[in-house]
């Protein structure tokens, strides 16, 4: 069997393009567009490579986008100003703080001094509050666990009561995709098992998923004979695991991608699969997007 390939990079172009017109259709009845602040602290090469996706997609689809960049040894105390400053600015939807931050600053400071209805990235414990409520409490979700579940959704992959099985519990993908899995509504209504390095028999746990969900950060974790004939295999995994020149230009050195999964053994055995490069990547970038228009519009009482 070969997998039906899941690609985030056509699916991003979908969204993209509806949230262009959603946002033209806005600007004409409403004259305002969504606004997105992107604070870069320092110049950490793979941060400022993000944040400049980010904004371009920002100009891309219409939205007011600042990138506010600032030196590396700004004082925490300077800092929770900008962050107020752009909570109170009308002008601005979302507010996205580029992590890693430098050493002397407490992360968990930054992120809970955003506004949660600016808070983009779904990052603020009230966000997390409200993811876990579910529903319509449910405001913001993280971006690349939103954009796993859009593509599960637009692949047609049947969640209600569908066996999930999501290996790692990171704050930023394995808890936040356990916890929207279980919700009932759609894209959701799932039975959640969640694995990760305390667990014993990892294998025999993922050999019972119809979607396997993977964000463990270990290359080639997940083994051909982990996997339940015609699962869907979602990979979150972007691991760097050596250099090659570049076609466009081989004079240059890229890194080369691999998953958490053996992809040319998995696409053998799975329903469905997401590839990477090109996968779940994508869509992160996608659903920050979404989110910025979501706060637009739920300011504007139109969500
Ligand atoms: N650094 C790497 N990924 C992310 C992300 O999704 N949001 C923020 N704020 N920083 C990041």
């Amino acid at each position: 069997m070969t997998a039906t390939l899941i690609k985030g990079t056509e699916i991003r172009e979908k969204i993209l393009e509806e949230i262009t017109a959603e946002v033209a259709e806005i600007k004409a009845k409403h004259g305002v567009v969504p606004g997105l602040v992107t604070i870069l602290i320092g110049e950490n090469p793979a941060s400022m490579s993000y944040v400049t996706l980010k904004i371009q997609t920002a100009h891309r689809v219409g939205f007011h986008e600042i990138q506010d960049s600032q030196p590396v040894d700004i004082p925490e105390e300077a800092l929770l100003a900008l962050i107020d400053k752009y909570n109170r600015d009308d002008s601005i939807n979302g507010i996205l703080v580029q992590l890693p931050l430098p050493d002397h600053i407490d992360e968990k400071k930054v992120l809970n001094a955003v506004d949660p209805d600016k808070d983009v990235d779904g990052f603020h414990p009230v966000n997390v509050g409200r993811l876990m409520i579910g529903g319509d409490e449910a405001k913001f979700l993280p971006c690349t666990p939103a954009g796993i579940q859009e593509m599960i959704i637009r692949a047609g992959v049947e969640t209600k009561g569908a066996e999930v099985v999501v290996v790692g519990r990171s704050n930023i993908v394995g808890k936040p995709i356990a916890n929207m899995m279980l919700q009932k509504g759609k894209g959701a209504n799932s039975t959640v098992t969640v694995v990760h390095t305390g667990t014993k028999n990892m294998d025999e746990h993922c050999k019972r998923a119809d979607i396997l969900i993977v964000a463990a950060g270990v290359p080639g974790l997940v083994k051909p004979e982990w996997i339940k004939p015609g699962a869907c295999v979602i990979d979150v995994g972007v691991n760097r695991v050596g250099e090659k020149p570049s076609k466009k230009d081989p004079s240059k050195m890229v890194a080369i991608l691999k998953g958490d999964v053996d992809f040319d053994a998995a696409k053998e055995i799975a329903g469905s699969i997401t590839p990477v490069p090109g996968g779940v990547g994508p869509m992160t970038i996608t659903m920050l997007m979404k989110n910025t228009l979501k706060s637009l519009k739920c300011k504007l009482g139109i969500e």
